[in-house]
């Protein structure tokens, strides 16, 4: 059975979920001793495979096909950090499936004619420090040395946290690459969405990356007892954050291709018979249009503004991710829709990406490419009930090669 097989890439797909933080499901968040054996997992896995690999000072896995005399290296990957109860397929398909494709291409000596690195990046779902794409970030030269001074829930700064996983911040830097050595990003994916299910079709190519405005924000009211204060008199923060829950709904409601989510509010060390003193909740908006994007975050910000005003309370809101809506390369595109034809014998659908993707960072380095993969089960992702068969495991590794196969990188 050729290593690229979809029960091969299933298989491994699920004894990597095995390591997470909890126990009975799959949570692995960003240098937690579960995504550190992950790493040496995976880079096992690459040496298995016959690739050069390594790990490098934020936790990104990094194997190497050498091949070809270009200087131009085409590199892909995915993420390997998950979400809280996260699915086994989301970013980690983009790493299985281009280290089963390299091995077997090597043992088959079918080697394509450049070097191929396979990046499986240390983070990217900013569940931890609240920073997302810190691996990509690193290799495409924007990490942003202020976020080495995020802490997460329990206080612990990024820097310490790298320090402690036995890297060295100092050489963070050096990571990035050199954008004229590089030919091109290529990430494979999960769709997360029904469109492909719904279309009954196994791959399709992407066209753009939509981009997304992160905020969180910190109301202040005060705090009391819930049996004594009337009602007039409070500044309950919940019920004003409550308020502007619904105005990002409403916002985000009012135009096609613009969506907002609330998907973390908490009342820190709430109690049942206590007034909310403090409330803090995350809010992400997202279009494949900025100006749509830009619009509604405006708005939104006004309209906190104006709730916290009214209730007297204070609403401070920090943005902590401004990523512009990314196009995928035309060429690149048709390149995946080639080999998506001559793999499938179907011409290949073009889709839309509304999730965030490594290769949104990978943008600013070098034209991206992005293949997406049909999941079952309605399309759900960021959950155990994510899915993936076999077979279209099985086809996009067939994509994958036949597009390693053609591309040509400069001389
Ligand atoms: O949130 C996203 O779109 C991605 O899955 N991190
Ligand atoms: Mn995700
Ligand atoms: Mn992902």
């Amino acid at each position: 059975m050729p290593s690229e097989s979809g029960a091969n890439l299933l298989a491994r797909l699920r004894e990597l979920a095995a390591f997470s933080d909890e126990p009975g499901r799959l949570t692995r968040l960003y240098l937690s001793p579960a995504h550190v054996a992950a790493a040496q997992y995976v880079r096992a896995w690459m040496q298995q495979a016959g690739l050069d690999a390594t790990i490098d000072a934020v936790g990104n896995v990094v194997g190497v096909l050498e091949g070809g005399t270009s200087m131009q290296r085409v590199l892909t990957g995915s993420h390997y950090d998950t979400v809280i109860n996260a699915g086994k397929y989301d970013g980690r398909l983009g790493i299985v499936l281009p280290i089963a494709v390299a091995g077997h291409l090597r043992r088959t000596r079918l080697r394509p004619p450049f070097t191929l690195e396979i990046i499986a990046f240390a983070e990217e779902e900013g569940v931890r420090f609240k920073s997302t794409f810190l691996g990509s970030r690193a290799v495409a030269g924007c990490f942003d040395s202020s976020d080495l001074a995020s802490i997460d829930a329990s206080g612990t700064t990024l820097a310490d946290a790298l320090r402690a996983a036995g890297h060295d911040v100092s050489a963070i830097p050096a990571i990035a690459r050199d954008a004229a050595q590089v030919a091109c990003f290529l990430e494979v994916h999960i769709e997360q969405g029904p469109v492909l299910l719904d279309a009954a079709l196994p791959v399709g190519v992407v066209t753009s990356i939509a981009g997304s405005v992160r905020s969180i924000v910190a109301v202040e009211g005060r705090c009391g007892h819930a049996g004594t204060v009337p009602m007039a008199l409070r500044r309950d923060a919940a019920a004003a954050a409550a308020e502007m829950v619904l105005a990002v709904e409403r916002r985000c409601s009012e135009q096609p291709g613009l969506v907002g989510t609330v998907g973390r509010l908490e009342v820190p060390g709430g109690a049942i018979n206590v007034i909310p003193g403090r409330c803090e909740f995350s809010i992400d908006i997202r279009s494949g249009s900025d100006a749509l994007r830009d619009a509604a975050a405006a708005d939104i910000g006004a309209a906190i503004r104006s709730i916290a005003e009214r209730r007297h309370v204070k609403a401070d809101q920090r943005r902590v991710l401004e990523a512009a809506s990314v196009p995928c390369a035309a060429a690149l595109q048709d390149a995946w829709a080639a080999s998506v034809l001559r793999i499938t014998g179907h011409p290949a659908m073009r889709l839309p990406s509304g999730a965030g993707h490594d290769a949104m960072m990978m943008a600013s380095l070098t034209a991206v490419g992005m293949l997406f993969v049909r999941c079952g089960n309605g399309g759900i992702s960021h959950h155990p009930d994510e899915t993936l068969s076999t077979a279209d495991a099985e086809t996009a590794a067939r994509v994958f090669q036949d597009f390693l196969l053609h591309f040509q990188v400069s001389p």
